[in-house]
């Protein structure tokens, strides 16, 4: 694999969690534990795999629907798993969390941000974590930040650009978005990146994402070489 065509910046879509615990018998949230652990496998195999970036989608503004006990099992796993995400932080890896953070338990709130923060001068590697995020609502953010500017004359309508729109997404600090993988079969981006994903290759894969492995991983990144990426081109 030649690392100038490794993708920079790959989405996850940590999708098939349920299934996985359903064909097992058990409570939905041991699928969500299980899933858990491949997300922080998955930020060192990337990493191994000289990818500079992984943006997962673990917690979308639709989520909120679920049975309040899975709402609260899948947030007691993130109280866990910030302890590990503070060991990462010590190992170069800086954490973005795209959503809108603010409106989860003020607990978790506060540690994200207290995150956020202070990894932001970490170059090793960008794990991006979308949680209470929607893309349309990313769009619509981004367009009032904008029209709120032209009201205060601070730019005219023609000033509205993408590049523009580009600063004010949750990945303007990120490289482009090269890639999307979506395991458990479903085909479809259920409002994850839809701005950057303009130009993405998307793998779609078999896998139950508790069962995803490096392998699958790699194989998605060889798919990823083997495609002809045009951009409009030709
Ligand atoms: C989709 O599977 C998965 C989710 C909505 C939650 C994903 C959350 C995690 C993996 C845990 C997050 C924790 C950290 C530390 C980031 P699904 O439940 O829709 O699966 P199904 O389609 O099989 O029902």
């Amino acid at each position: 694999m030649s690392n100038s065509t490794v993708p920079q910046h790959i989405g996850i879509i940590m999708d098939g969690n349920g299934r996985w615990a359903k064909k097992r018998g058990l409570p939905r949230n041991f699928g969500h534990k299980q899933g858990a652990a491949v997300f922080k496998k998955t930020i060192n195999w990337a990493r191994e795999l000289g990818v500079k970036c992984v943006t997962f989608y673990a917690f979308s503004t639709e989520n909120w629907k679920r049975p309040a006990e899975e709402v609260n099992g899948i947030m007691n796993l993130l109280r866990q798993y910030i302890k590990d995400i503070r060991a990462a932080a010590r190992e170069d890896i800086r954490f973005i969390f795209l959503g809108d953070i603010t409106a989860l338990p003020p607990d978790i709130t506060e540690e994200l941000m207290d995150i956020q923060n202070s990894t932001v001068d970490n170059t090793g590697f960008i794990a991006g974590v979308a949680l209470n995020y929607g893309g349309r609502d990313e769009i619509v953010r981004a367009a009032r930040l904008l029209a709120q500017k032209a009201v205060d004359g601070e730019i005219i309508p023609a000033g509205i650009t993408e590049d523009a729109m580009d600063k004010l997404m949750y990945t303007a600090q990120m490289p482009p978005l090269d890639l999307v993988i979506r395991p458990s079969g479903e085909q479809r981006l259920s409002n994850f990146l839809i701005w950057q994903a303009a130009y993405a290759e998307f793998v779609f894969m078999d896998v139950l994402w508790p069962d995803f492995t490096k392998k699958h991983l790699e194989q998605a990144i060889d798919e990823y070489i083997g495609r002809d990426r045009r951009f409009g081109g030709v």
